[in-house]
């Protein structure tokens, strides 16, 4: 195995915007202009998705505004210690249905067509020097209510983006892992004719 330079050891070469991109939860105070938020979500917008459905919405808020400190509020207590330092906080829901012929019918691949939208998004942000960091650790019934989420929607995922900080300001707990992620090898991700792997 060839390991090539990066800030993470690559099997193969790729365009650096992958191998950059990590989640770190130090942010600074710099806060975040409308002109690259909005690129992240135009940049989601223009994932790919099943039939074109586009099941991806956004629902933002920004440091500092009564919506910021509620998002704040849905999250774990070990989140909220790090993502109440981020710029924006950002819910990405999907719709699980589509409209046939006037009528409403199940979409399979909602969420992961959001998945979808949210690398283009944080690939995006990193590639104006932006970090963004999921959060899955959430209270979801929580969440649903301050956010107004219907029920035809699944509340997917938050999102805390800012500009890297100095891990110094994390708690002892956090600082550890305040480094770009291994990654499991290829060899047991990939199987040629018939699934290998485990
Ligand atoms: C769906 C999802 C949920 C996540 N939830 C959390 C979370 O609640 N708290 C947290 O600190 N990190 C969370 N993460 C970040 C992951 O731990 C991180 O992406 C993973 O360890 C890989 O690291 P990297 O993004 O730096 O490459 C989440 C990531 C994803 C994709």
């Amino acid at each position: 195995m060839t390991v090539i330079t990066s800030p993470r050891p690559l099997e193969h070469e790729v365009a650096p915007l992958f191998a950059n991109r990590w989640s770190p939860r130090a942010f600074t105070d710099e806060p975040i202009s409308d002109a690259d938020l909005f690129a992240a979500f135009e940049a989601a917008r223009w994932a790919p998705s099943a039939r074109n459905v586009q099941p991806w919405r956004f629902v933002y808020a920004r440091k500092g505004t009564p919506a910021f400190d509620k998002f704040i509020g849905v999250l774990w207590e070990r989140n909220q210690t790090w993502a109440r330092n981020a710029a924006a906080l950002v819910f990405i829901l999907s719709k699980k249905t589509f409209e046939v012929e006037g009528e409403e019918k199940p979409l399979r691949s909602h969420s992961f067509d959001a998945g979808a939208a949210w690398v283009s998004f944080a690939l995006q942000a990193s590639l104006k020097g932006w970090s963004t960091h999921a959060l899955g650790g959430l209270d979801y019934d929580k969440a649903r209510e301050v956010l107004g989420v219907p029920d035809d929607f699944e509340l997917e995922i938050g999102i805390a983006i800012g500009r890297r900080g100095d891990k110094a300001q994390l708690p002892e707990s956090l600082k550890a892992q305040e480094a770009p992620k291994s990654r499991l090898p290829l060899t047991e991700l990939v199987s040629e004719g018939r699934f290998s792997g485990k």
